[in-house]
């Protein structure tokens, strides 16, 4: 990895919490006449390299949106494949990160028959494996989707009323942050996308009411960790307020 200028940065003023929405792993491919696989697989460098960025950054949280609950109605091959690809980056991967004291968490329906077991079992088997580093937490958005979380939040609330433990009149804007997957999980600060789309595609609705948002005009497989550090300051120049005058 070249060497990264984090000359710019804040080191104290860096963002709880980075989400990344790779996006352009298809056009990336279908530029250079290749399928859209090879995208795919082109992006995971870039994935592992945004990892590095993070850490040089000094984040610790970092999350990646890498199968969305919309993205099963994409061709057959091309899920099979993401879903294979999944299990096959978290078994060459996840030494490396355990070793660089990354812990490894997931957000999603992971239960979701169509999700194959195998991989299921690999998703379970990283979490334990990496579940006691703190140096950075690096969260894969994995059959995710931001409206299924809320519902899935809201479905457990539902069940506290139905036992009598709480009260309709009771719930709070906290009692839905308590149930989604990480409750612990800070809002995101900053919200990355390649590929030049300016949308949300239903990443972390429920905690991106006050995110930054940044979208670069690259495709997925060309981002690096520099790119994540700039990102970073980019973010430290803006002015939140957070509905402050
Ligand atoms: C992002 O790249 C990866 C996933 C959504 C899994 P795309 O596959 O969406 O690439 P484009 O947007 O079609 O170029
Ligand atoms: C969002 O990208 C989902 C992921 C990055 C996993 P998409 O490529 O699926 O989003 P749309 O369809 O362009 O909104
Ligand atoms: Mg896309």
């Amino acid at each position: 990895m070249p060497d990264l200028d984090t000359s710019q940065l804040d080191l104290d003023d860096v963002p709880s919490h980075v989400g990344l929405i790779l996006d352009g792993n298809g056009r990336w491919a279908e530029a250079r006449g290749l399928p859209r696989t090879a995208g795919h697989m082109a992006g995971e460098e870039a994935l592992f390299d945004a990892v590095d960025g993070a850490l040089a950054a000094g984040l610790k949280w970092l999350s990646a949106y890498t199968f969305s609950t919309e993205n099963w109605s994409r061709d057959e091959e091309e899920v099979e494949f993401l879903m294979w690809f999944n299990e096959d980056i978290l078994l060459r991967r996840r030494d490396g990160l355990n070793e660089k004291g990354v812990r490894i968490r997931f957000i999603g329906d992971l239960r979701d028959p169509r999700v194959p077991e195998r991989n299921r079992i690999h998703m379970a088997e990283t979490e334990k494996l990496t579940k006691t580093n703190d140096r950075l937490t690096f969260v894969f958005a994995f059959n995710y989707g931001g409206r299924m979380e809320v519902a899935r939040s809201v479905r457990k609330i539902a069940g506290q009323v139905a036992t009598g433990a709480l009260q309709p009149d009771d719930i709070t804007i906290d009692d839905i942050a308590a149930h989604l997957y990480i409750p612990e999980m800070p809002d995101p600060d900053l919200i990355v996308r390649t590929s030049g789309e300016q949308r949300l595609s239903n990443f972390l609705l429920w905690g991106s009411a006050y995110a930054e948002f940044l979208f670069v005009e690259k495709h997925w497989p060309d981002f690096r960790a520099q790119d994540l550090i700039d990102a970073v300051v980019e973010y430290q120049a803006r002015g939140r307020r957070f509905g402050t005058a």
